[in-house]
Formats: C-alpha cells, structure tokens, sequence
C-alpha cells in the first residue's frame, strides 16, 4: 500500500480540488475503508461546494472543516485498530455520515444525526475526512454491514438518500395495498418510491417539476404514474385513485408548492412524511387537515439500526439502489462530477474510485 492517497477537497468555490493526503492509520474502535463509492448529495452541493463559509454550525463557526469531502462512503474494510469486534479486514460496509458522543439520549436510540454534544459530534465529510478519498478513517460503531448481492454504489445510496427515505416512510406507516404519493423525484423521492414499493404499496405516483428528470425517471420503472408538477397535478391524482387520493405522500421536493401538492392529494385518515430541507410549508387547517384526519412526520435521516434494516431488506429483496445513479465518475474527475450534480443531473452523481479490483 503506498503511504499516499487521493482526496477532494471543496474550496468553496464552486470546485473541487483532489489532493494528496496521507493514507490513514486506525486508532483504537477504528477501521480503514477501501472506498469502493462515494455519493455527492445535495446537501455538498447548497451548502459546502458553492461557499460554505456562510453555512455556520451550531457554534456558529463555518460547519464545513475543510476536511476530505464526502458523508455517504461505502467499501471494504482494509486495516482495523484495537478494540474492534464486529468488523475486520475484508469486510464490505457503508458508513452511517455520523459520529455521535454515544451517551446522549439520541446517540443511544442510534440517531448518532441529532446527537446533542456537539464537542464530539463529527460528521464525515463536514468535521471529519469523509469518503471522496482512496481511502477514508471510519468508527467501527458506524459500520454497517454490506449485506450480498448490495454492491457499493448500493452503499452509498442507503448511507444518506435512502436512509431518510426509508425513516420517512416508517414514521408514515406505509403499508400493503395503500397508494403512495411521492412529491419530487430526486434521489430522495425515487428512494422513497422503490422503498414504498418495498413495504407494500400498491401503486406509486410520482411528482416532478423537471421534463429531462421525468424521462430518467420513467426508465428506471420504479413510478407508476408520473404527473407534471403544474395547477391540474392534485386534480390528476384524484382522479388516478378513483377520487380518494393516496393513504400515504412523501415531500422530497423541499419546495412551498410541492408540500402544498402533498397536503392536498393525502386521502383521508392519510399519512404525510416531510423529508424535503428548507422554506416554508403553509396550508389551509379546516378542510385540508382536521377534517381530513391527517397525521404529518417530520424526519431527518435514520438511527443506525434503521439504516442496517433497510441495508438487509434490500439485500433480501434483491434491490438495488444503484437504479437512481445517472452519472458515475472517477476520483479524478471530481471536479466534473460536481459540475454535473450542480447543474442538476438528471440522477445520482456518484464517485467510484478506480485503481483497484472492487468485485
Ligand atoms: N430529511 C432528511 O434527513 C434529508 C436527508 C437528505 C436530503 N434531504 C432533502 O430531501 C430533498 C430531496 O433531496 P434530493 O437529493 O432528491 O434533491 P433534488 O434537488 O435532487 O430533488 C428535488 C426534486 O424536487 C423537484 N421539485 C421541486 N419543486 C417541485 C414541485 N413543486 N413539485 C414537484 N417536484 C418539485 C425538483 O425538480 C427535483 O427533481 C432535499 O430538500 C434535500 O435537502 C432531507
Ligand atoms: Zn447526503
Ligand atoms: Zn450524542
């Protein structure tokens, strides 16, 4: 193994610089993961790439440390520290974006994401080195086990995009023979269409905005429907449910209009997940809440163990979350691959380091 290894670093910019970085060595409770994939969310993207000095953290300093970039990494295990007793060399694993202090009330339900001490919460990617790297220092307690026939790209899609789409869903209650609306096709809303289908529902109709993301979309097969974000989107839905509209929607789009489009295609006694960052959500109350019985969710990504359950029903179903990836690129190529998922790819950007035999 040489002693260097690539990197992306994110200026802030609007590019991304790959640079040397000494390869890690693991301390103890730690491991080093070959990386096999590495997602470029949309949170890099609004938050990091195109400036992240104005994004301050709770201690109200620029959240992004100027680490290694990248908080959905997945791949093999290579070097393993003291201490470590579920994983070791050889092992496949994604990496839950998260370290968490492991004491405070969320860490020990496993949302290492809303752990309260903030002296010690790290997140890969924006505290600490993330996975846009050869290779990238992980804690074992926040492994997760690749389970076969779940390949990298697999990995890195559950790591984040997945992952919340599946909590949102579980809060939601989805459930067999129920139609599922999904507001916003992105990453996050085809999750939640494959991962909806997964837990049973009937029929998934799907919402966008985007003419060349509907197309993509419609490739992939995971959507039954797919209406046109416009002023006739609810009447559609209505009329594509016999008139009752879906037990359960999901807003993914992070828009006003596209959570107001949810609220009001929910049937009765339906359930609606908020799963889109930022802006407002403002509706009627009367008619279109109370008297509809609703109940709302609000989630931020998953616990750990919910992130490992979805890892082990996909596996078991055979799903492959790779099916939303529309453009992968090499470590290298960082800085095109950022350009791509900035000028908003059609799907999933994601960094496939090359260099090394990943079957
Ligand atoms: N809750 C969480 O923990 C969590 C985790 C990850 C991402 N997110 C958020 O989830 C959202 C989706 O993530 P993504 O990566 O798929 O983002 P994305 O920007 O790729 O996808 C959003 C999609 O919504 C569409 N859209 C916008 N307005 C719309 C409208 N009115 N009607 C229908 N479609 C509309 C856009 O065209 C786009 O295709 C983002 O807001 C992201 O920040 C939340
Ligand atoms: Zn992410
Ligand atoms: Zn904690």
């Amino acid at each position: 193994m040489a002693d260097t290894m690539r990197g992306v670093f994110l200026p802030g910019d609007s590019t991304a610089a790959v640079r040397e970085y000494p390869i890690p060595t693991p301390g103890p409770g730690e491991l080093v993961i070959r990386t096999g994939a590495s997602g470029i969310c949309g949170s890099d993207l609004s938050y990091i790439y195109h400036g992240y000095k104005t994004h301050k953290g709770l201690s109200g300093a620029p959240a992004y440390k100027g680490v290694i970039a990248g908080h959905e990494p997945s791949g093999r295990v290579v070097a393993a520290g003291e201490g470590v007793s579920r994983f070791g060399v050889g092992d496949d694993v994604l990496v839950y974006h998260i370290h968490g202090c492991g004491q405070c009330r969320n860490c020990r339900a496993g949302y290492y994401i809303s752990c309260t001490d903030q002296s010690q919460r790290k997140a890969y990617g924006w505290q600490r080195d993330g996975g846009h790297a050869d290779y990238v220092l992980v804690s074992e307690a926040t492994c997760i086990p690749l389970f076969a026939p779940l390949n990298y790209v697999d990995g890195a899609l559950i790591a984040c995009g997945f992952g919340t789409a599946y909590e949102g869903l579980r809060r939601a209650n989805v459930h067999g023979g129920e139609d599922l609306l999904v507001v916003g096709l992105g990453p996050v809303g085809l999750a939640a269409a494959m991962i909806g289908r997964m837990l049973g529902a009937r029929r998934v109709i799907g919402v966008e905005r985007s003419k060349e993301r509907i197309e993509f979309v419609r490739a992939t097969g995971l959507v039954d429907d797919l209406v046109v974000a416009d002023e006739s989107a609810v009447d559609t839905i209505f009329a594509l449910t016999d008139g009752k509209g879906c037990e359960v929607s999901v807003d993914a789009s992070g828009s006003a209009p596209g959570r107001s489009t949810a609220v009001s295609a929910t049937a009765e006694w339906g359930r609606m997940a908020l799963l889109g960052e930022g802006g407002t959500f403002e509706t009627e109350v009367s008619d279109t809440l109370l008297h509809k019985q609703l109940t709302i969710t609000a989630s931020w990504v998953t616990s750990l163990q919910g992130m490992e359950d979805l890892a082990r029903m996909l596996a078991a179903e055979g799903l492959h979350p790779e099916i939303v990836v529309s453009h992968r690129l090499p470590l290298e190529d960082a800085d095109e691959a950022y350009r791509i998922a900035a000028g908003g790819a059609t799907g999933k950007v994601v960094l496939v380091p090359s260099g090394w035999d990943a079957a």
